[in-house]
């Protein structure tokens, strides 16, 4: 059942990365998508082909309209070789820049700064952006390598159909628990990579801490060098030993189903000598079915390997998705425009805890300031003065009690044209607070 749904998850998220091709390039995507189905198809046709022609000469001549249509169909297959690839590079380019400032866009319409206090969302997130400049490669990459594999085994199935059906449908089965097996791994080896995502940010601040200028001073100050060395060391040591099992495991998997492969060929192999034997196939009959049977093996393989390669970019994409989709649990729908002149602000009853923390930062604070009135915020650290601002800007919304502007509501005011205004006030706020520190000392 979970394979099964892991199935479904993959052929949709499969099209909706396609969709992607689609925004970034209309032109190259649609030169590839007739291009890439012409090259799939050509060897199936240049075997059958090439049998006619073996027949006709074992009966007498070649005629020569096959001999033609043998050239044309190899011209194109082998002139779409290079256009695939120049297109596939293009796309690549454009995929990318799209990706990227698809993301950039999100981040912009992300108002407050609550998603960001989430692990797991602030982890993806890292991913997402990291990997946006190489992973697109992969999706056009392996993800129109496994489609052209895809029709070329179809292809081939139908020509070997002709002679035996069952060796077709033994051949088509078994596609299937390979395949599953391998994307079930490529799943293990990406959780591998994404969980020990903790582990990954250590290793990259042991290393900062040492190669950068940000802590440059304190770390020779204090001999840190073999203390950040050793620390690296032993997260790394973790984090190979588990990659290593999957990577282990996969090689072991692939090769016992090669092993089964291989076998089946032989076997059917076998049966197709019997049956030449009986006088049952012509030679050029023969000649079909071999050579079909190893270009269907090899695709079959490409198709595997390369759909299991995809597997882990479309988990990628997967985690693209959702942070596209991610939605805010505050509303920044308001639309009124901001007031000409502020005449109070009005904090009442509020309180507020930050995200996974035990206690609140604000509890039921009420006050009220008049425009054009003066006022200082004064406690000690930890207090919550920057909360308060916090809340003001909306990077926050309170869980209890409200802030009002002129008696409204600021959630109502339209965000951007608020925050603009906003921006004045809370630069004041912070240089009286820095002026008072440094005043303080
Ligand atoms: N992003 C956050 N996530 C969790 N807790 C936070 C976060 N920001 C602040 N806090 C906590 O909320 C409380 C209030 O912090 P706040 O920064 O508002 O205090 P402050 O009065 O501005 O302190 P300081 O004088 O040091 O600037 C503190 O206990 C602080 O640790
Ligand atoms: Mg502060």
């Amino acid at each position: 059942m979970k394979a099964l749904t892991n199935f479904k998850n993959y052929i949709s998220l499969y099209v909706r990365s396609f969709s992607l091709f689609w925004k970034s390039s209309r032109g190259s995507s649609s030169v590839l998508l007739f291009l890439v189905p012409i090259q799939a198809l050509a060897p199936a046709v240049l075997i059958k082909i090439a049998q006619l022609m073996l027949d006709e000469l074992l009966h007498g001549g070649v005629s020569g309209s096959l001999v033609i249509w043998w050239g044309i169909i190899f011209f194109i297959s082998s002139v779409a070789i290079p256009i695939n690839t120049s297109l596939q590079g293009i796309l690549t380019d454009k995929l990318i820049a799209f990706v990227n400032m698809q993301l950039m866009q999100k981040s912009k319409s992300i108002n407050g700064l609550n998603l960001f206090e989430n692990a797991d969302f602030y982890d993806n997130l890292q991913l997402v952006s990291s990997e946006a400049s190489w992973r697109p490669v992969n999706l056009i990459v392996f993800g129109i390598s496994m489609l052209r594999e895809l029709i070329t085994v179809i292809s081939m199935m139908a020509l070997l159909a002709r002679y035996n059906f069952w060796i077709a449908i033994i051949l088509l089965l078994a596609i299937i628990p390979q395949s599953l097996v391998s994307y079930h791994i490529q799943q293990d080896s990406f959780e591998t990579m994404v969980t020990r995502s903790p582990d990954a940010r250590k290793i990259q601040y042991y290393s900062e801490a040492l190669l950068t200028n940000k802590d440059a001073k304190e770390v020779r100050l204090f001999g840190m060098f073999d203390f950040f060395i050793n620390a690296y060391k032993s997260v790394y040591k973790g984090m190979h030993a588990k990659m290593k099992k999957v990577q282990m495991k996969q090689m072991w998997i692939s090769l016992a189903f090669l092993a089964i492969s291989v076998i089946l060929s032989i076997a059917s192999l076998i049966w197709m000598v019997t049956v030449i034997r009986r006088g049952q196939v012509s030679a050029g009959g023969f000649l079909i079915f071999v050579s079909t049977l190893t270009a269907t093996s090899s695709s079959v393989y490409a198709f595997i390997e390369n759909s299991s390669l995809l597997y882990d970019t479309l988990l990628y994409m997967q985690k693209y998705f959702d942070f596209m989709h991610v939605k805010e649990a505050s509303d920044y729908s308001g639309k009124l425009p901001f007031p000409d002149e502020v005449q109070t602000i009005t904090y009442e009853g509020v309180s507020f805890r930050y995200p996974g923390q035990r206690i609140d930062a604000l509890k039921d604070v009420s006050f009220n300031v008049h425009g054009g009135e003066r006022i200082a915020i004064v406690g000690e650290n930890g207090s919550g003065k920057s909360t308060l601002v916090k809340l003001l800007m909306r990077f926050y919304d309170p869980q209890q009690g409200k802030i009002t502007l002129n008696n409204m509501v600021i959630t109502k005011l339209n965000i951007s044209a608020y925050r603009k205004k906003l921006v004045q006030f809370f630069k004041t706020i912070q240089n009286f607070i820095y002026q008072l520190v440094s005043l303080l000392g």
